[in-house]
């Protein structure tokens, strides 16, 4: 029996219709941008930072947003840059940026501010004109010590170029917290603290309307009675989860399938908790994937000793080693290993006690299969 008109509505990649209880955040976003768009040539451009927890709606806001400026501006091109994509290499992110704006602008050889001067001219000399996002900047500025970002550049284009007209027209800085970890300096951070967008955590009513109204594009109508949504949402508004619509999306998706396994066209409270218990690793899935090399070796190292011998936590020199076989199988340097560990233990993926280590919120198998997987790709 089909519980789903499309399933596909629930998955990360989908925009929604509407951004329900955003209103206010959306068109205050647009806001700021067209006041860039409007002052046109003259030496400013809007800067924004748009802040919030896990699943607040974050990069969707934003797209949506992008979205919306360039059909309403011609000659307005809105690029989407996800810096987690790029860990710390800034040429690798100013490679992606031109190589979005133009094919022409672009060329292997050259270095970040060769690219970064390159795609300026080409905004001059084309008139096309620029907004750009930069999702999890947050990350990638501690990814880079706070040395040599995109961060620092973006917020001081007219310094660092002196290519006129700056066709750069607005520049949108995502991160989960406001603080980057420190890592920025004064100049930097009250260059972005100009305009913060902070998005609050969804209440469980508001997380109930939009969880409705997502139902209501991926689910046949009655496939979900209202007392599974209210159980997802009040799950979900509560911590560790903070209104983290991603995982409530994940659920849904979860408990459908179930629900069709079973060969019933409805779906129960009873297949929402077990994908509860199943789905909080699963949700981290595209986290773990998106771990830089390094540490998903150690993860992968510590979690395949876990997984032959069952105890709590693993000796460092054994995940040293089992590093080491791995780092060469691979053909990586076997560099690096305690600054994988230190990034890993920062970030609450492991727990060191004195010389053993252990895995946090997840299992060795199914993390052993995530990795693999995410590293075969
Ligand atoms: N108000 C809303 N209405 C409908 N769907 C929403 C809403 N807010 C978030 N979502 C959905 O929740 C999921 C997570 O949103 P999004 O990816 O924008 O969050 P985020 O804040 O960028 O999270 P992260 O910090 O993990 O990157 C997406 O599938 C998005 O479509
Ligand atoms: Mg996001």
């Amino acid at each position: 029996m089909p519980v789903f008109i499309d399933r596909t509505r629930l998955s990360p990649a989908h925009l929604p219709k509407r951004l329900l209880h955003r209103e206010r955040e959306f068109s205050l976003l647009r806001q700021i941008l067209e006041a860039g768009v409007e002052r046109g040539d003259d030496v400013f451009y809007s800067r924004v930072q748009v802040v919030g927890p896990v699943g607040a709606g974050k990069t969707t806001l934003c797209l949506m947003v992008g979205q919306e400026m360039q059909r309403k501006n011609r000659k307005l091109l809105h690029v989407y840059v996800n810096l987690r994509r790029f860990a710390s290499s800034k040429v690798s992110i100013y490679r992606y940026l031109v190589r979005s704006v133009s094919e022409e602008a672009y060329s292997v050889s050259l270095s970040a501010e060769e690219l970064l001067e390159n795609l300026l001219n080409f905004l001059k000399n084309t008139g096309q004109r620029l907004i750009i996002t930069f999702d999890d900047a947050d990350y990638h500025v501690s990814m880079s010590r706070g040395r040599d970002t995109v961060v620092y550049d973006f917020t001081r284009l007219y310094e660092i170029s002196s290519v006129r007209p700056m066709n750069v027209l607005g520049v949108v800085f995502v991160s989960r917290e406001s603080g980057y970890g420190g890592y920025l300096d004064r100049a930097e951070t009250s260059s972005l603290g100009a305009s913060v967008l902070r998005l609050e955590p969804y209440t469980r009513e508001q997380l109930i309307d939009i969880l409705a109204d997502r139902v209501s594009e991926a689910f046949i109508r009655g496939a979900v009675p209202d007392s599974v949504v209210e159980y997802v949402a009040d799950v979900v508004s509560k911590p560790p989860y903070f209104g983290d619509v991603r995982l409530a999306l994940d659920l849904l998706l979860y408990a459908g399938n179930l629900a069709e396994n079973d060969g019933r066209d409805f779906v129960k409270v009873d297949d929402v908790r077990y994908a509860l218990a199943e789905t909080i690793s699963i949700s981290r899935a595209s986290e773990y994937a998106d771990l830089p090399e390094k540490p998903k070796a150690v993860l992968l190292s510590i979690a395949k000793i876990l997984q032959r011998r069952d105890e709590q936590t693993a000796e460092l020199k054994e995940v040293r080693e089992m590093f080491s076989v791995f780092c060469e199988s691979h053909g990586l340097s076997a560099s690096g290993f305690d600054k994988a560990l230190s990034y890993l233990a920062e970030r609450g993926y492991i727990e060191k006690h004195g010389d053993k280590v252990g895995l946090v919120g997840v299992d060795a198998r199914r993390l052993t299969t995530l990795l693999e997987q995410s590293l075969k790709r």
